[in-house]
């Protein structure tokens, strides 16, 4: 065993870049059927697999089994639950599964059935996040999202029958959206009773469909203190709901039910990313022959041609990578782990006093954890996280 690997956990994350329809706000490595000419989604599952093969070369001494394991697209259920089962075999198969491993997939409410859910609960999965992100029919159409609100609360029984952990993604901040609409979804999923909410504020990337309504002025972007709002509106009522933040844009019923594997991301544990544009992270560990490898990411070619021409012919599907120094890991865990309700410990940032008492000063910082030795943002710095990162990172 690799000893100085040994105490970081290991993840696996799995990239399927496949969606029934490009959603106008998406920006994500993903390919509706008329977009990704020449790479089928067999090829993709092959090509996955070998590059599991590759990995376990790449990782020499290194015997840790995956304790979290995350599909992710894309949406992972447009693969049957068979391919999907497979890739969670080469996975076992590669890396081992630890007996209490998280495994989930992302899937939209309209791609999965009571069948297919069972399926993947008989193979192991253990949870589904659903991209609901809103409840109210014209926020729905202006996000192109075509499933019926209906087939959420049908997805979520489905997949609490057969024993799944449930989280339920959201948009906020629509071109469109009121208050009233958004506490209306709000009210829809704490209806629904899911373990686990994500809810994400809407960001309009340029390259995107709807960048370019918003150029054209055919929409009109929600202006800040709305999304504010919107973020104070999902904390009160998601709160009074049971439901407590763990991470700013994250809410969980119980410590158990949070995200392991976006946890393991955000506290800087090690991962393979597989598939099309996947990202992986190790960080330093020694090599069996005793030499020191410094922290280490890279990302794979984007396109899934490209990936699976690259495998099929026996290389690596790598694309670019870079070696972090202690120094960038130290801004990395200021940036991560300060979004998390656990804080950072003050000793990362060192020297930054100024900085410190000018953020609890101004209602950003929590003043008492500071005192203890740990910051930790309050709700209004959760609102403002960006700039506290700023603040005390560089
Ligand atoms: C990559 S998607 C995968 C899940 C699935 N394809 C779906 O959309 O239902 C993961 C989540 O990212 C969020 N998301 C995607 N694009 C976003 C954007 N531009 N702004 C904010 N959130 C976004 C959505 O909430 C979505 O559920
Ligand atoms: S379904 Fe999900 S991944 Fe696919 S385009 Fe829409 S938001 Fe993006």
């Amino acid at each position: 065993m690799n000893t100085a690997v040994g105490a970081r956990d290991f993840g696996v994350y799995v990239h399927v870049p496949f969606c029934s329809v490009r959603c106008g706000y998406c920006d994500f490595n993903t390919y509706a059927p008329g977009e990704v000419e020449g790479a089928t989604r067999e090829g993709y599952v092959e090509a996955a697999l070998r590059e599991m093969d590759l990995a376990r070369a790449a990782m020499p001494g290194d015997t840790r089994a995956a304790r979290t394991v995350f599909f992710g697209g894309g949406t992972p259920t447009m693969l049957d639950s068979s391919a999907l089962i497979a890739l969670l075999d080469g996975i076992r198969g590669t890396w081992g599964l630890s007996a209490d491993a998280e495994v989930t997939t992302e899937a939209n409410p309209d791609s999965v059935t009571k069948e297919s859910l069972h399926a993947l609960a008989r193979a192991g999965f253990t949870r589904v996040s659903l991209g609901m992100q809103s409840a109210v029919p014209h926020v729905l159409r202006t996000l192109d999202r075509t499933h019926n609100p209906a087939n959420v609360a049908r997805a979520v029984a489905a997949a609490r029958d057969a024993g799944l952990k449930v989280s339920l993604d959201l948009i906020y901040g629509t071109p469109g959206e009121s208050l009233s609409d958004w506490r209306a979804s709000l009210e829809a999923v704490i209806a629904l009773e899911p373990d686990h909410v994500s809810a994400y504020a809407l960001v309009i990337e340029p390259g995107t469909r709807m960048g370019a309504q918003l150029r054209r002025g055919e929409v009109q972007p929600t202006d800040p203190d709305t999304q504010a709002d919107m973020y104070e509106l999902a904390d009160t009522l998601l709160s009074e709901a049971g439901y407590s933040w763990y991470e700013v844009s994250n809410w969980a019923r119980e410590p158990g039910d949070r995200c392991r594997h976006n946890m393991a991301y955000w506290r800087s544990q090690d991962w393979w990313g597989v598939g099309p544009g996947a990202h992986s992270y190790l960080g330093p560990h020694a090599h069996p022959d005793g030499e020191q490898v410094p922290a280490r990411r890279w990302w794979n070619v984007k396109h899934p041609r490209a990936y699976a021409a690259r495998l099929a012919e026996g290389g690596s599907p790598e694309a670019e990578g870079e070696s972090l120094d202690p120094e960038d890991l130290r801004l990395e865990q200021v940036m991560l782990r300060l979004r998390l309700s656990e804080g950072i410990p003050a000793e990362l940032i060192e020297g930054r006093a100024e900085a410190v008492s000018t953020l609890i000063a101004d209602g950003l910082l929590d003043g008492a954890a500071a005192l203890r030795g740990t910051l930790k943002l309050t709700r209004r710095g959760r609102l403002l996280a960006d700039l506290a990162v700023r603040a005390l990172a560089f």
